[in-house]
């Protein structure tokens, strides 16, 4: 798209930084609506560099003044930054602007939220800041003070001086101004402290608004066991003397790995048993530690230039994922991970929106904090480590730590850490970054006297941009099985490097069942001819837990189809199946919940289309209610046993174990309340004592359109949480009938406890009609309508969640002519807009296609 104002950015065109810096400081005098910024920076020729023309990015600020060694200057200024006359040599650059953070709604650079100051400076944040080489290959050590009557003043790295009205704080370790991060405001703290291997102490506080104080244990404890882990796992230590956690109410993403400085959006950090899930709480778990882990790998070492983004996310997804493994379960997480990647990153890869792990280039590079980056780039380096085994990714990873620290890295350098550690040559894994898309997987079978081949073919779907791909190097794991379950090939790599292979078994005395692509060892769409009975016999019998769940998602997956598709009735092999699994009690209950869990509608859909067939929203939602009644038939005389041998009696907690027995009683629950008229989701409600259980027994009830009356006591008691409020707003929608989700969603944005300025709001109404899908998709358009009607008042107001809610849409061509005309109208008439945001301009633009 050629846009002048929207310039495309790309990796090929990367050059180095001309000038870099030594160091920098700051002063900050806040003013909600007229802060004054000072920055004084000592800038040094980069002798890598011929070039020394000056530019420092700047936008939306207001210079008063600027000095060059003491002199003042008159820069060149843009909307994008400024340029000016330079010395050949070292030089101190000076400068004052004026920033308004109480009218800063794009939650991007300084703004306040609820009366805190707060900043966020990932990607291009902080040249809304000052005039600064904002770009993450220039590093430096950062000195920051802060003056201002608010009682609690925060900044990157150590305390410095402090006193009346001001704080000082110093950063020595030398970082790129997107990991800059100042809070402040009336803010309490729970303290806590670590202390490293090496016996350093470190003090820790997690920040909250005052009210806030009974939910920031849990943050606390898991920010503790990360550093644990770290440094047993990574042999990586924390390196500061303090490690602050701020909690900020409007916050556009999950939270920011600001050096010793993290700011989380509140929804990942506070929790009790009272307001939150325990779902909320392993998320909060889970965000802690990746924010923790990317002290190192993100901010000790940095990427290079954006293009690079998965080298530090697709690393600490992995890093998080193996953490919540060995906290919890190791196949729990794994098959919650592969929903997630399917659900979003598969989706994302299959339609316009498809971008490599590494992307080429971008217009708004808020755009690609994507599933694709952070999932897919983490799946990248599971595959990675599979294929080099345990040792040698941990050889590769020292020496990473080792060569890299302190530098600002690309995947080049990566992959050659693991060249380098191991001996592989990896030119062809690196495939892997730069194809998009997601590989489909043929397998084909054959038994001959005692041999049992396996031919593996890989078909690389055209993406957006790239057509011709190569072949990628697949590590597929399988294991054979006999027909009484025992194990006569153990789990086994195969690598599929050409575009077709085949790999023989000798020496077996029968044929064997197979067990493909055990673990799921890559993220690819495995195609294979099989019979239902072997489906029956893996979900009964195989030893690798992922498999057992897939063989049951596949038979509950075919049975949706046929009925959606062909009028069948459901499948009563798997409903038998399933029952045997889920009264089995010596199976771990959150891996039971997980198997009564139907594909979605989503994932219906996408099948469909995968077989040319139009999707059919209505169909699709009508046919999982008809299996859902079905299971709660087959399962009747069984659901109030079980639900009585799992309800918890032991105190709150939100463990493995615990949580394993609530998912379960949930999801009996929502079964239950199909066949008893709601009696027993009432009771649980009434006596609720966790949010689990009370959020559990409001959506079985309104899953089954009961429960006004609950949903009406749940507002009157949660009004003032503004995090249990956003859950009430969220499964209104998500429940609502097809025919009306539209219509709940328009009522609750007029309430006056809706407001679009608070992310967290909004997407709870609509992330929720988004995956409302038969609703979103209902053949009125009114859900096409509202969503368009919102993300055109929300853009000027916050063009990055604006962006990122347009992905609601990018499913569009899988559908009929009559929903795609509507579509695409909505589609045009947001891009229309006068002063449309870059970031949503080039999401429509790469949704439409143009
Ligand atoms: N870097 C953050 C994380 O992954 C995500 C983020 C990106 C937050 C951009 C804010 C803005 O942990
Ligand atoms: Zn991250």
């Amino acid at each position: 798209m050629k846009d002048a104002a929207n310039p495309t950015i790309y990796l090929k065109d990367y050059t180095p930084p001309s000038w870099l810096v030594e160091d920098v400081h700051l002063t900050f005098r806040l003013s909600p609506k007229a802060t004054r910024v000072v920055s004084r920076v000592r800038f040094v020729p980069n002798a890598a560099v011929s070039d020394r023309s000056f530019f420092l990015e700047g936008e939306e600020l207001s210079l008063i003044w600027a000095r060059i060694d003491g002199q003042e200057v008159t820069p060149d200024i843009t909307p994008q930054g400024l340029s000016c006359d330079v010395p050949e040599g070292p030089f101190t650059w000076e400068a004052e602007v004026e920033i308004s953070p109480a009218t800063n709604t794009a939650l991007e650079g300084l703004y306040m939220s609820n009366g805190m100051y707060s900043t966020q400076c990932e990607a291009q944040g902080f040249r809304k800041i000052t005039y600064y080489p904002d770009r993450p290959d220039v590093m430096a050590p950062f000195t920051v003070r802060i003056e201002s009557d608010l009682p609690v003043l925060l900044s990157n790295g150590n305390k410095g001086d402090t006193g009346e009205g001001f704080a000082e704080w110093h950063d020595p370790w030398p970082k790129p101004a997107y990991l800059f991060a100042l809070v402040a405001g009336e803010l309490v703290n729970l303290p806590g402290d670590f202390t490293t291997r090496s016996g350093n102490k470190v003090e820790l506080n997690i920040w909250v608004r005052p009210g806030d104080e009974d939910k920031c244990d849990f943050a606390l404890e898991a920010l503790k066991k990360s550093m644990v882990w770290d440094e047993e796992v990574y042999g990586r230590e924390y390196d500061l003397d303090i490690f602050n956690i701020v909690a900020v109410d409007d916050f556009n993403m999950g939270a920011m790995e600001n050096k010793g400085l993290n700011i989380f959006n509140s929804s990942a950090v506070l929790a009790n048993a009272r307001t939150a899930t325990d779902a909320n709480f392993e998320r909060i778990e889970a965000i802690i530690a990746h924010e923790y882990f990317h002290n190192w790998t993100g901010n000790r070492i940095t990427c290079r230039d954006w293009f690079q983004l998965c080298l530090k996310e697709g690393l600490t997804v992995f890093r998080d994922a193996q953490f919540t493994a060995d906290m919890r379960s190791e196949p729990v997480k794994r098959i919650s991970d592969v929903l997630d990647l399917r659900g979003r990153q598969f989706r994302e890869d299959g339609g316009p929106l498809a971008h490599p792990v590494r992307p080429e280039s971008f217009q708004e590079i808020n755009n690609f904090y994507t599933a694709t980056v952070y999932e897919k780039g983490a799946e990248v380096i599971g595959m990675l480590k599979r294929l080099v085994g345990d040792d040698a990714y941990a050889r590769a990873l020292d020496l990473y730590f080792d060569r890299h620290d302190g530098q600002a890295c690309t995947i080049e350098d990566w992959l050659k850490v693991f060249q380098d550690a191991t001996g592989r040559d990896l030119s062809q894994f690196k495939r892997w970054y730069s194809q998009a898309g997601t590989p489909k997987v043929v397998m084909s079978e054959a038994w001959q006297g005692d041999q049992f081949s396996v031919t593996l073919k890989q078909v690389l779907p055209a993406t957006p941009g790239q057509s011709d791909k190569k072949p990628q190097v697949i590590p597929f794991a399988i294991g054979l099985l006999d027909r009484t379950g025992q194990e006569v090939v153990p789990t086994t790599l195969l690598e599929l490097v050409e575009e077709e292979q085949t790999f023989t078994f000798n020496g077996l005395e029968a044929r064997p069942v197979a067990s493909p692509l055990r673990g799921f060892s890559a993220p690819v769409i495995l195609e294979r001819e099989t019979s239902k009975a072997d489906q029956v016999f893996l979900l009964a019998h195989d030893t690798d837990p992922f498999n057992r769940w897939e063989a049951g998602r596949q038979l509950a997956k075919s049975a949706l189809m046929e009925m959606i598709g062909n009028g069948a009735p459901p499948d009563a092999d798997y409903l038998d199946a399933l029952r045997q699994l889920v009264t089995d009690d010596t199976l771990d209950p959150a891996f039971r919940a997980l198997c009564m869990g139907l594909p979605s509608e989503d994932d219906l859909a996408q099948s469909f289309a995968d077989m040319g067939r139009t999707p059919d929203p209505q169909a699709i939602w009508e046919g999982r209610e008809v299996m859902r009644a079905a299971m709660a038939e087959v399962l009747s005389s069984d659901l109030m046993p079980l639900y009585d041998r799992h309800l918890v009696r032991a105190p709150y907690r939100p463990d493995a174990e615990q949580s394993g027995k609530r998912s379960l009683n949930n999801a009996l629950l929502s079964l239950i309340t199909r066949r008893d008229g709601g009696a027993v989701a009432q009771g649980q409600f009434a006596d609720a004592g966790n949010m689990t259980q009370q959020m559990g027994a409001l959506s079985a009830l309104l899953a089954n359109d009961l429960g006004s009356l609950e949903l009406a006591s749940f507002a009157e008691q949660w009004a003032h949480e503004r995090l249990v409020m956003d859950k009430w707003f969220m499964i209104q929608v998500a429940h609502a009938r097809p025919d009306l989700a539209a219509q709940v969603a328009d009522a609750l944005t007029q309430r006056p406890d809706f407001a679009m300025t608070n992310p967290n709001r909004f997407r709870a109404v609509f992330g929720a009609l988004a995956m409302n899908q038969a609703g979103f998709h209902h053949d009125s358009g009114a859900g096409y309508r509202l969503m368009a009607d919102w993300l055109i008042k929300l853009d000027p107001v916050n063009p990055q969640t604006t962006a990122r809610m347009c992905s609601a849409f990018q499913t569009w061509r899988r559908y009929d002519a009559d929903r795609q005309g509507m579509i695409r109208d909505e589609l045009l008439r947001i891009s229309a807009l006068k002063g449309l945001s870059r970031d949503t301009g080039e999401m429509v633009g790469r949704i439409l296609g143009d």
